[in-house]
């Protein structure tokens, strides 16, 4: 069965077809990174209109990239929540327009568990639940046990910024430009991450929650010069380079993530983890995840870097195991700003490995 994916809710215009749930056929899509750079951030009002510009063409690319007209679907997959309203409106009223016009029923996604099946998208094989997965990405650092395709439990969240959130800030704390993440790898790749030891925001050492926003404000004070009142200011102290700076802070990050996700496959005996989200793509967090994962026992499922960040291949995906399991949705789709999972009560003890 082929399924179209249409995925709006960000920055990203993005159209994919994609057959039974796991082989890309197309993947198209349309930043807009370039148009939020000046704000160093999304605009939800410049990122709606910008949808209503892209939709249309990237749906017809897409269909076109892979040989099959809209007669062809037997199903559309649209990202309904989390994300910006105004943003998941367009790729929603797109997707239900096609569906009344051709009679392909729909089905709507939640875009983090998108997310969570995207390394499956590459191989193509399944993958053995249960597992924890990961979603690493600019709104979100979840940790989740996945029983199937649709059946989350949350047991773990940052309770202030996201990993990418961070990347994104400390990227405009060192004029790095938007997005973050990617330039901070690239600077970070020529400086030394011991340079500055920044506190590891592990919080409380036998849960899975994190938190990044005191990474900024210890970035912001060990390595900017201050007013006399102590308040940080524009510029770094003499000596401080900026690569060291993203070095350091990345080091930061990925030891607090590689730490917990080695404490959710013990702490609920699951030897598998599947990691996605844009913060995925990170070079270092791949290695360290993967060295951490041979070291203490547990298998790791990395998101290839290209399906990491957001596109309409793993909406197309999810709302194919989706239908599977439950069926089409019926119409007008609800779409909703936040979404939210059923959270693990008291965890278990931890195993004594990892
Ligand atoms: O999943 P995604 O494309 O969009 C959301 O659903 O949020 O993730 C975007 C986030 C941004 O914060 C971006 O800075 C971060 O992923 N990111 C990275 C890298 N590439 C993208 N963070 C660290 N290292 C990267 N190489
Ligand atoms: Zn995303």
């Amino acid at each position: 069965m082929l399924t179209l994916g249409i995925e709006s809710s960000c920055d990203e215009t993005a159209a994919a077809v994609v057959e039974d749930g796991r082989r890309v056929l197309a993947s198209v899509i349309a930043s807009q990174a370039a148009r939020h750079g000046t704000w160093k951030g999304v605009v939800p009002e410049i990122a709606a209109r910008e949808h209503v510009k892209a939709v249309l063409p990237v749906i017809r690319k897409a269909l076109d990239d892979a040989g099959v007209t809209l007669a062809d679907l037997g199903l559309i997959a649209v990202t309904r929540e989390p994300g910006l309203v105004g943003a998941l409106l367009v790729g929603v009223a797109a997707a239900e327009a096609l569906s009344l016009a051709t009679g392909t029923p729909v089905v709507g996604v939640n875009h983090i568990e998108a997310h969570i099946g995207a390394p499956w998208l590459a191989d193509g094989n399944a993958p053995s639940y249960p597992l924890i997965s990961l979603v690493v990405s600019g709104g979100h650092t979840h940790f989740f046990l996945s029983s199937g395709p649709c059946d989350h439990l949350l047991l773990g969240a940052t309770l202030d910024d996201a990993a990418g959130e961070a990347f994104d800030k400390i990227a405009a704390v060192l004029g790095l430009g938007y997005p973050g993440g990617p330039a901070v790898e690239k600077a970070a790749r020529a400086g030394n991450p011991d340079a500055f030891r920044f506190k590891r925001p592990l919080l409380d050492p036998k849960a899975l929650d994190v938190s990044f926003s005191g990474l900024k404000t210890a970035v912001k004070y060990r390595c900017f010069e201050q007013d006399p009142d102590g308040r940080p200011l524009k510029d770094m102290r003499p000596g401080v380079r900026t690569e060291d700076v993203a070095a350091s802070f990345q080091a930061a990050v990925v030891d607090t993530l590689v730490t917990k996700a080695a404490l959710a496959c013990a702490l609920h005996r699951t030897p598998r983890i599947a990691i996605g989200g844009g913060v995925a793509c990170n070079g270092p967090l791949r290695e360290a995840l993967l060295a951490k994962g041979k070291a203490a026992g547990f298998e790791v499922f990395l998101t290839p870097p290209k399906l990491c960040t957001d596109n309409a291949a793993m909406v197309a995906s999810q709302g194919y195991f989706r239908f599977r399991e439950r069926g089409p949705d019926t119409l007008p789709l609800v779409v909703r700003p936040r979404a939210s999972w059923p959270r693990a009560g008291a965890v278990a003890q931890p195993l004594p490995h990892g």
